[in-house]
């Protein structure tokens, strides 16, 4: 069974953390409309959607992608780059516990899951605003038992790795090459996003099926060219508070 975490937007979610975005309105009820849409399109790709329970008090809460790395072993629950964001874990460990045995990150380390991006026994883990060298070498020696090895990689530009860098299929990566250069990943195969869609680089693979925001035409034509059929979802308001689809959900098995 595949297990997709959620947790619900939050009213507040106007007054979330921006890096690169400039404020502006956000319709909270919109976005829990299209947070619901987000929701079934993760049922359609076979997914078991469970909500943690919700926190409409942390206006980020709905981004859960942050506060955990789920593998197949063991969850290691992070400790968010935002101090605002470090309450969101405690709700999700205790979701995470009847599936993982759970390990954290502790201080002064910080760890966003937006950074972390798993290929194989490979996490490229984004060094970032977010997520810092000592939650970095944290998570190197919590995996290193399990056999797998984490790569640092500069982010500068996006907030997270993973809004410059995903999987789309298991074996090729979309790219921001303006975010993040491909050579960062060991010569992987991949493909770049349109120049003219920055933010196109964050998608969801869900075993061998893709989701991606519905904003992005240009890459999403570059994807089919490619032989692949994305899902999409309109995650637009979810966007203005700096999310994308990976953002709202933890996706495992099991
Ligand atoms: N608003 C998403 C974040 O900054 O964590």
């Amino acid at each position: 069974m595949r297990i997709a975490l959620t947790r619900a937007v939050s009213p507040e979610i106007a007054r979330c953390e921006l890096t690169h975005l400039e404020r502006q309105p956000i319709d909270a009820a919109r976005a829990a409309e299209q947070h619901a849409a987000y929701e079934r399109a993760l049922r359609e790709l076979g997914c078991e959607v469970r909500r943690v329970a919700p926190a409409p008090e942390l206006p980020d809460s709905v981004f859960i992608e942050d506060t955990a790395v789920v593998l197949d072993e063991v969850a290691v629950i992070t400790r968010p780059g935002a101090a605002s964001r470090r309450p969101e874990t405690a709700a999700v460990a205790d979701a995470l516990r009847e599936f993982r045995p759970l390990r954290a990150i502790d201080a002064p380390g910080t760890l966003d899951g937006g950074d972390v991006l798993r290929v194989g026994r490979t996490l490229w883990v984004g060094a970032s605003s977010r997520t810092n060298a000592d939650g970095i070498a944290q998570l190197r020696a919590l995996l290193r038992p399990f056999g797998y090895r984490v790569e640092a990689v500069a982010v500068e530009g996006a907030l997270h790795l993973k809004s410059a860098a995903t999987l789309v299929a298991p074996d090729l990566l979309l790219v921001n090459p303006a975010w993040l250069p491909p050579a960062a990943f060991d010569g992987m195969a991949h493909l770049e996003v349109d120049p003219t869609e920055p933010f196109a680089a964050n998608a969801l693979l869900v075993g061998t099926r893709l989701l991606c925001a519905d904003a992005f035409p240009r890459t999403l034509e570059r994807l089919r060219r490619h032989g692949l059929d994305p899902l999409t979802v309109d995650a637009s308001e979810l966007a203005k508070a700096e999310g994308g689809v990976t953002c709202c959900s933890l996706v495992f098995e099991a």
